[in-house]
């Protein structure tokens, strides 16, 4: 095994972190990565099995909050830098199970944290701890502005607020105890391999399903979305060009109210589904709002466009026609993924 680099990538089964995990396995041969993981709900190894048998790759199935197998995970392969994706992601679910958000977002991060420090104590050259976090930490926007690094936080879920925590506890650690850290804070992703209870392949599964598109509220919320691809690509440069102790923002420059996104989705998948023009469109529903519902997300990303020379490659016309192609030719997947828990899940939400 190498001994250049020896990354442990949390959270690499999921939707971001599997994009994450390949781009590294596939581009760095020299350096070895391990994948730590508990496969909750949202966590699927079918989103790895073209890499799985790679030698510089290491699946390992945990929970980021046991103590004891983190501290001899950390121990045991000297993981000289961490990317931390793991997380409970989706803010509907944070309204109805918070305390689960607290465990995995705040207390998860704390343990990596705690084997980080413990295992290098004051021996941080050439190591990292890089975070992965959302805009949402900066809470709402009104109809203009953008969210900078300088951007006070200011979360509205329990999602965000437990992003918001774990942000501060890699930052105290970096000021209290020197670990070595970067956080980025993105917009909102799509692409494939994501969980269908997010806007996009939730409205794509039941376009194909012909059910309800449940829009919440009026719809004239807007979110910056960016191609997953393209979040990976920025945190492949951000990981091995950003500056220590800094926050670089990452956004799609693209944002759209929801209503018209998904209108823009229906006329899509009824060209790439041959029905006639509309037809999507009669599925759509508006529905009870989500609570503290945050208006408006967009992200000024000319930090990392200026330093690192990141922008995003895919239009969000392109990306999203490649991401209703990848779930119509993907229906196993959407299927596996949706029996089950997902139906009980389904009821609770929507009913
Ligand atoms: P996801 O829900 O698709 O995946 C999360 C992964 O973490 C899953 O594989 C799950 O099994 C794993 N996980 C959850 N709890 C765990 C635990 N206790 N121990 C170990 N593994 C655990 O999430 P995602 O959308 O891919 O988001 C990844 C990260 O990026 C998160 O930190 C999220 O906050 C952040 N982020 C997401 C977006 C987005 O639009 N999806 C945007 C910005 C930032
Ligand atoms: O901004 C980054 C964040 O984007 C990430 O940190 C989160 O992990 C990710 O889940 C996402 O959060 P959002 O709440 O913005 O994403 P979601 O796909 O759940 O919702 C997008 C918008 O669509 C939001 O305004 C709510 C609305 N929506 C969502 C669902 C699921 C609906 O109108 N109907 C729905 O059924």
């Amino acid at each position: 095994m190498s001994n250049s680099k020896k990354i442990l990538i949390t959270g690499g089964a999921g939707f971001i972190g599997s994009h994450v995990v390949r781009l590294f396995v596939k581009k760095y041969p020299e350096y070895h990565i391990f994948n730590l993981d508990a496969l909750t709900y949202a966590g699927n190894l079918e989103n790895l099995s073209d890499i799985e048998n790679e030698a510089n790759y290491t699946f390992i199935k945990g929970d980021i909050t046991d103590e004891t197998l983190v501290d001899e995970l950390f121990k045991k392969y000297r993981f000289n830098s961490v990317i931390h994706l793991a997380a409970e992601s989706h803010v509907d679910r944070s309204i109805s199970d918070p305390l689960s958000f607290v465990k995995t977002n705040i207390i998860g991060t704390m343990v990596l944290l705690n084997s980080f420090k413990n295992l290098w104590k004051s021996d941080f050259s050439n190591k990292l701890f890089y975070h992965i976090s959302t805009d949402e930490v900066y809470g709402s926007l009104g109809h203009t502005g953008l969210f900078k690094e300088t951007t006070p936080y200011d979360p509205n879920s329990p999602y965000s607020a437990s992003k918001a925590g774990s942000d501060h506890f890699v930052r105290a650690y970096g000021e209290t105890y020197g670990i070595p850290y970067i956080i980025s804070n993105c917009s909102n992703n799509y692409g494939q391999n994501q969980f269908p209870e997010k806007l996009i392949p939730l409205f794509i599964n039941n376009i194909i399903n012909n059910k309800p598109l449940p829009v919440y509220g009026d719809g004239n919320y807007t979110r910056d979305w960016l191609y997953v691809k393209d979040h990976a690509t920025a945190i492949d440069l951000i990981f091995h060009k950003g500056k220590l102790s800094e926050t670089y923002n990452i956004g799609g420059f693209n944002e759209w109210k929801n209503i018209d996104l998904v209108k823009l989705l229906c006329q899509q998948m009824d060209v790439k589904l041959g029905r006639k023009q509309g037809a999507s469109e009669e599925l759509i529903t508006f529905v009870k709002d989500r609570p503290g519902h945050d208006l408006r997300y967009a992200i000024d990303a000319s930090k990392i466009n200026k330093e690192l020379g990141w922008y995003p490659s895919v239009t969000f016309e392109e990306g999203l026609s490649k991401t209703i192609e990848w779930y119509l030719n993907n229906q196993t997947w959407l299927d596996n993924i949706t029996s089950g828990d997902y139906e009980s899940y389904y009821q609770r939400q929507y009913s």
